[in-house]
């Protein structure tokens, strides 16, 4: 085979340049595009947003605050205690030995409810003794942070869980304290003034 012959025959391997053809959109995709296309302005320029959606999920904002208990005071205790007690109490309730003190089987937890609700509120500071083991740190206070239902359902969280199994506590009893307490500004001395109130 000669030098020319290989070249042609190498030509003619080739594939042919590729172009474009004509293939159009099927029609029935544009039918369906336009369709979906008027359907949606149809269902903007009908939908009134003062009105309860009756298409979507039909969740009215009535429904969306009492998930969340913003208007019926219904709240969730242990959802509280893993936002705003977790980080040093523990998820266990345990504390942390010699830095904070123990919820479970704690004296304070099992004993009055206005005792706690009252540390709740306005703190600790100074030492604390629980299960016979003195602490000195500080317990935040909640009076700013949490309203009455909150702090209700977070003691009542603690007080039925981590094997402890005292009394609920409600938000009226929390309003009591927090009335009765309003003009404190420092937080609890440990023993010396919690000491008096057990
Ligand atoms: C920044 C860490 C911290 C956070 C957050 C905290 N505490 Fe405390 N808590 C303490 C410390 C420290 C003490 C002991 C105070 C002392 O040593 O004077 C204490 C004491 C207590 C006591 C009385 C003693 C006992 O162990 O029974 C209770 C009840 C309590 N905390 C409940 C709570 C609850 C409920 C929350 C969440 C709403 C919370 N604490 C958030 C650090 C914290």
């Amino acid at each position: 085979m000669t030098d020319s012959e290989k070249r042609i025959e190498a030509q003619q391997r080739e594939q042919p340049d590729p172009y474009e053809g004509n293939h159009p959109i099927p029609r029935f995709i544009l039918v369906i595009v336009a369709l979906v296309f008027s359907w949606g302005i149809y269902y903007l320029a009908t939908s009134n947003l003062k009105d309860p959606p009756e298409m979507g999920d039909s969740r009215t904002i009535a429904d969306l605050t009492a998930q969340t208990g913003a208007k019926t005071g219904v709240v969730n205790g242990a959802q509280i205690y893993a936002a705003q007690c977790v980080a040093c109490h523990q998820a266990s309730g345990t504390g942390l030995p010699g830095v904070f003190p123990p919820l479970a089987a704690s004296e304070w937890v099992a004993g009055k409810a206005s005792v706690i609700a009252q540390i709740l509120l306005h703190g600790i500071s100074g030492s604390l003794t629980v299960k016979g083991v003195v602490y000195n740190g500080q317990m935040p206070a909640f009076k700013d942070k949490l309203n009455d239902a909150e702090i209700g359902a977070v003691l009542t969280h603690i007080r039925s869980n981590f094997g402890n199994a005292a009394g609920k506590v409600d938000a009226a009893l929390v309003k009591t304290e927090r009335e009765a307490s309003k003009d404190r500004k420092q937080s609890w001395n440990g023993d010396d003034e919690l000491g008096k109130l057990k």
